[in-house]
């Protein structure tokens, strides 16, 4: 067994507190491109034109036509083996919560029932004049989705200049500052207020496991055991191990 996957199995293994952080980056392989690396949505359209609270209240239709690849690409994707190995995690009794920045639904659909959904989720959509909600499905197909108050609809996911869900965020720090095993996912980490938790968990004395293709802002300071790698294959190097350390 890998040294280094060992050490993390045996973290989770010995915490009586483990949660996950997951970002963007453990959603790459089931289909959907992240943000920030090459080729990311970010490269495409700038954040300031279409991820803004402003930008939509002033171009709806305009914002739509990212939503519409974005919902397009989520839509078709399944989950992978790192959203079943964290499902499977907490089916053990080994995973407290999966806190999320994704929109996806693919934490849910992968078996994870404690998922906080920090940035909201794509799959409702709610209109900003009369507040009504509706499920995705009553509108799919719809380019872009109206109300029947006829103002275009905004999915129900976090635009920058809007806050976080009030719960996601009580429910996210209080975990943060209480775990003992925080395993992050997949993100680049340099979103606020989402970037503040692994360092709440440091202070609290967690221990940090990271998986990442690449070294981020956390890895130097943060993190203890840095897993470089694709998401699936070391998440399910993780599950594997801790399994065969249980049975052991
Ligand atoms: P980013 O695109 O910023 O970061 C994705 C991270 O995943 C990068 O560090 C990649 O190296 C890594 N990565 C990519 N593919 C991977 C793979 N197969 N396995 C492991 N790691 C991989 O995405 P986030 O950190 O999620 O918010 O971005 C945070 C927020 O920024 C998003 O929720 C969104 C965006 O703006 C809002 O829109 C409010």
């Amino acid at each position: 067994m890998d040294e280094l996957i060992e050490k993390a199995a045996r973290i989770i293994l010995d915490s009586k507190l483990t949660i996950a952080l997951t970002g963007a980056g453990i959603s790459v392989e089931s289909g959907i491109p992240d943000f920030r690396s090459k080729g990311g949505l970010w490269d495409r359209f700038d954040p300031e034109e279409y991820a803004t609270i402003w930008a939509f209240r002033e171009d709806p239709e305009k914002v739509w036509q990212m939503l519409k690849e974005m919902e397009e690409t989520v839509d078709s994707a399944r989950p992978n083996e790192s959203h079943l190995g964290l499902g499977e995690l907490e089916r053990m009794g080994l995973l407290k919560s999966v806190i999320t920045q994704n929109v996806d639904n693919l934490h849910q659909e992968g078996g994870s029932r404690d998922v906080i959904e920090y940035h909201g989720n794509s799959r409702s959509l709610v209109c900003l004049q009369c507040g009504k909600r509706y499920d995705y499905q009553e509108k799919k197909g719809e380019y872009p989705p109206r109300c029947v108050c006829t103002k275009i609809l905004k999915p129900n996911v976090v635009f920058f200049g809007e806050g976080i869900p009030v719960e996601a965020m009580t429910r996210s720090s209080q975990l943060a500052s209480t775990c003992q095993a925080l395993l992050i996912v997949g993100t680049s980490a340099v979103v606020s207020p989402f970037n503040i938790l692994p360092r709440q968990a440091k202070q609290a004395g967690s221990k940090i496991i990271e998986i990442n293709l690449e070294r981020t802002v956390l890895t130097d300071h943060i993190t203890d055991i840095f897993l470089q790698g694709k998401a699936s294959e070391k998440v399910s190097q993780v599950v594997s191990a801790v399994k065969q350390l249980r049975e052991a």
